[in-house]
Formats: C-alpha cells, structure tokens, sequence
C-alpha cells in the first residue's frame, strides 16, 4: 500500500477507535499448522484444540458449530441453520446448504391478516417464525463427507461446556439483559432454563446448560436422530404444540442438508469461490466485483468521495437485482448466467455516473427503512494441510424467534422473516424481494450470508466471511477490495471502516469515521443521504502471506469476544 494510502486508511481506522473507544487489536496473528477464527474465544480454542489433535478443518468446523451453540447462544446454534464454502488442500471446492426450510405446512400468506396486512412480528418473534432446522444434518453431512476424526469426539467439546458452564462476558451479559425481556416473553411459564431469568444477567457469571448438555448427548450418540427424531424431535413437536408453530415431525424427520457446487468467480488474479443461491451472496458477490473490476475501483484514493459513490452505485443495483431474481433454485428459475454475464453486467452499470447520484427509485420503484438488527456469526479455519473452510451460521435475529425449546435449553431460528412475506415489504434487514422469494411449503427462504474462499495465483489467498443480514455482502465485497486493491493484510481489512447501501432506502450508511468530514460533505452534495451506523459487519479472516503462513485476524475492534487462535 502506497503511503498516503496507508495513511488514510490508518487514520479512518484511529478515529474508528477513538470514536467508539475500542482497544488496539493484534496484527500478526501468525501460524503454521492452522487457525481458527471465530465469534468467541472458547469456540476458537475448541476448533484449534481439534486442529492440535489431528483434526482438520472440517472436524474443526464441526466441533466449533457446536460449541457455539453453548458459548454464543444469540447466533450459534443447533436450531438455525447456515451455509459452508470449502476448499480442500487439493484445490476442490463445494459448498454446503443447510440452510431452513419453511414448514409443510407454511403458506404464502400466514404472516397476514384477512385483508392482506402483515401482522407485525408474526414472522420475527414466536413459534410460527421458526424454519425447519438445519444445523445439525449440516454438520452431520460436513463430517461424513470430509471429517477425519470421530463424531463423538467433535460434539464432547460443547457437552462439556453445556455441563461445566461458560462464564458470561461483559458483552454476551448485556446481550443477553437486553433481550431478556423478549425472551421471558416468549416463553412465559416456563422456568427450567439458563436463559430465563427475572434479575440481570452478570458479567462473570457461569451458565450452566444441563437441558442442551441432554440434547447434544443425544447427537452425539445418535447422530442426526438425535435431533431430528426420538427426544429431541419430541420436545420440539411439543414446544410447536405450546405455540401454535407450524413444524411437524415430518418437517424434522425429512429436513436434508444439500451440497451444491460453490459459486466460482474471477476478480483480477483471484479465484472467488462463494455461496450459490438459496444465498444471494455469492452471486450479489461477484456482481460487484464485477463492477469493481469495470470501473477500476483501486485506482481511487481509500474512503474518498469516488471509491465510496462507485460502491455505493454498484450496490444500489445489485440490490436491487437481489430483490427481484433471487431465491430458493429448487422452487424459482434463479438466472443466475445472465445475472453474471459480463454483457448484462456492463449494460446494467452503464449509467453509473461519476459526478451524479443515481436515484434508487429510478431503478426500481419502491420505498422501505432499515432497521439495525444483525446477528449472524462467521468462522473461519485453516488446517495444517491446507484444507480450508468459510462458515457463516444463524439464527437469524438476536436469539432467533427468541422461543426456547422447554427441556431443550436452546433457541429456535426465526428464519421465516427472511422470505418475503408480501411483495415489495421489508424484513428485518430492511430487504425486500417478490415472487422468487415468497413462501412456499419446504422452500428455503433467501439468504445473504457470503461465505467466501479466496485463491490468488491458484493458491489459497483468504477464507473470509461476516455476519450482519443484509450487510454481509458488501462487508465481504469491502473485505476484497481492500485485500487486492488497497493491499490491506488480514488485520487490517478486518479493522477498516465500512459503509453499505442497498438500493432501498436510498441512503449511505456508514461506520463512525468511516467517512472523513470533506468527503461527506461531497457525498451529500452529489444528493446521496449518509445515515451513521454503530458497526457494519465483523469479519473473520484467515489468509496465508507468501511464505505459507496463515494470519489469522478477529474483528475485536466490533467485537471483543471474537478471537483468531492457531499454532
Ligand atoms: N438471516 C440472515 C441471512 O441469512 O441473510
């Protein structure tokens, strides 16, 4: 990175820090045999720990899914589900979508009233948000394809962690006080949970898990029939029952995890291997890069007024793409070739203009507002051999539809907020889609998690991915550019400041000092409307510098708890 470069981007991120008065993060997180980058800092110690003894990045992958169930109960999850990119130390690629799926019994038009009103929540809170869960089968599938180590040895780690108990951090104690209220009224009358409680949850105090402890027992001696089917299944028929949900023993008994061939694209010298559809991501993804590519976004000055207007052109029509084509493959003609063909592209991007803002309801009608609410969680590994794999997993908003299975101790998804529940409303995030969304019995709603694998010369380059709903895509697609066009390492992607904008509303939204004061007031000059946002995305990166190493880098600079853990 040239040195002006290197400051601007120094700076933006000091008065990140000052701004929000985060500590320093670590640069060079530096390992030969592998990393692991996740949420919190005991799923990574248990992921490396599965490394140390001879596991690879899949098994890795498996025991962290888990034990993020116990230590981040917000996003990790066994009742949610997600999408794995991976890459193996040959160079194959594949991914895995165990994402939900809408009930048997789910129709188009459950979240709204006799005159076709939506009902407010019914699709974001409550037994009938919640997606037939895919967590499980995922990893299940994940391990039988590539795992090396035992099953049982993968799912010990979170059984443990169930039973001895996971000391609250500052930041997950306040997570859990602010939603406390919600959870307690999403299961009031039950009382023999952790995470029911009618005082304030402590930093320093341990939760203990016994119910999940049971239930990841179960899988661990059963396999995927330990949730999908005898106990487990029964207690979640019987907390549909308590709530008028919708998921059958059926629903549980037939839900399949699919792997799907990854979404393969080219920027620059690099390899982009991501998420195909029901994920917009990964087509969203190299949409944008493609744009990128066009318009030549590294000959731009970091953070200046063009580098921010172009991506924010690009996005508003890539967004709006999303909105319009993408959903679930099996259900809608997703035209995915002619949505990354270079002719359509260079058509589509042909009126981004750059000393003009482009109107967003020029390029499509339509008016929504964001609402800030993401929760979602990224890991990242690497193993010794060169075996890589990008995971992104949810369940969906903070605590999911906040339901706990009662003698389960864990939290169902509210997934179904991520379909479109009626033409051109917003969801959670803010997005809004059409047809090619709309529920469908077994369908799985559209996502916009991006996890993503990097080559760059046919080596592995990077494994990087982020939460944050509708944010994930432009945090990845930032996360990029900021490696091959600002040659940012690892750390220093994972800190730079972001924005996202995503054609409807038709604003900025931007980090604090993500945007100097000059070059905002250029931006509002050209009409766009900057609105600041307390933190967009949360990066997990992994990369690998010429001489083989891995970097391993956490976003604690977002999020204190997150930790990159290799040796
Ligand atoms: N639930 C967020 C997403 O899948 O995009």
């Amino acid at each position: 990175m040239n040195l002006k470069k290197t400051l601007s981007v120094a700076l933006a991120a000091l008065f990140l820090m000052a701004c929000n008065g985060k500590q320093a993060v670590q640069i060079n997180n530096v390992h030969k045999n592998g990393v692991v980058v996740t949420a919190h800092f005991l799923s990574s110690e248990v992921g490396s720990d599965i490394l140390k003894q001879g596991g690879n990045a899949f098994d890795a992958a498996v025991a962290v899914q888990f034990a993020l169930a116990v230590v981040y109960p917000r996003a990790g999850n066994i009742a949610g589900g997600g999408f794995a990119v991976i890459r193996t130390a040959k160079g194959e690629s594949e991914s895995l979508d165990f994402r939900e799926k809408a009930p048997k019994a789910a129709s188009e038009r459950m979240y709204l009233d006799a005159n076709g009103n939506v009902i407010e929540g019914l699709s974001q809170t409550g037994h009938l948000a919640v997606g037939v869960p895919g967590s499980v089968d995922g990893m299940v599938k994940l391990h039988q394809k590539y795992g090396s180590l035992g099953w049982e040895k993968l799912v010990q780690p979170a059984i443990n962690l169930a039973k001895n108990g996971v000391t609250l951090t500052k930041l997950e104690a306040e997570k859990l006080n602010a939603y406390r209220e919600r959870i307690n009224q999403a299961n009031a009358g039950k009382t023999n949970c952790c995470y029911i409680k009618d005082a304030d949850f402590i930093t320093g105090e341990l939760i203990k898990n016994p119910e999940l402890e049971n239930v990841l027992i179960r899988i661990k001696n059963q396999g995927r029939n330990g949730f999908y089917e005898g106990e487990t299944a029964e207690l979640i028929i019987s907390e549909m029952q308590r709530g008028k949900g919708l998921i059958s023993k059926e629903d549980l008994k037939e839900y399949q995890a699919v792997w799907r061939p990854a979404l393969i694209g080219k920027y620059r010298n690099c390899k982009i291997i991501s998420m195909p559809p029901p994920s917009s991501g990964g087509i969203a993804l190299m949409q944008l890069l493609n744009g990128a590519e066009k318009f030549n976004m590294g000959q731009y000055q970091f953070g200046s007024l063009e580098h921010i207007h172009l991506m924010v052109e690009l996005e508003r029509r890539v967004y709006a793409d999303r909105a319009t084509w993408l959903g679930d493959p099996d259900y809608c003609s997703v035209p995915k070739d002619k949505l990354l063909s270079d002719e359509y592209l260079t058509n589509r991007y042909s009126n981004i203009a750059m000393n003009s803002k482009s109107n967003s309801q020029d390029i499509k009608a339509g008016n929504v507002e964001v609402i800030e609410s993401f929760e979602t969680t990224h890991f990242s590994i690497v193993d010794k051999w060169g075996n890589a794999v990008s995971v992104t997993t949810t369940l969906n908003g903070n605590y999911g539809s906040k339901v706990i299975v009662e003698g389960g101790g864990f939290f169902l998804n509210n997934e179904m907020d991520d379909f479109s529940i009626k033409s051109g409303i917003p969801n959670q995030f803010g997005l809004v889609g059409g047809k090619a969304n709309a529920i469908e019995p077994e369908k799985r709603m559209l996502s916009s998690m991006t996890p993503t694998i990097i080559e760059k010369n046919g080596k592995l380059f990077m494994v990087t991915g982020s939460p944050g709903g509708s944010t994930i895509i432009t945090s990845v697609f930032q996360n990029i550019i900021n490696a091959v066009e600002f040659k940012m390492n690892a750390q220093e992607c994972v800190n730079a400041p972001r924005i996202h904008s995503q054609w409807l509303p038709d604003k900025v939204y931007a980090e604090t000092g993500a945007i100097s004061p000059v070059v905002k007031k250029e931006l509002q000059n050209l009409g766009h409307i900057i609105q600041e946002q307390s933190r967009i995305g949360m990066m997990a990166n992994i990369s690998v510098n010429p001489k083989g190493q891995y970097i391993g880098a956490a976003d604690t600079l977002r999020h204190a708890d997150s930790k990159a853990i290799g040796y």
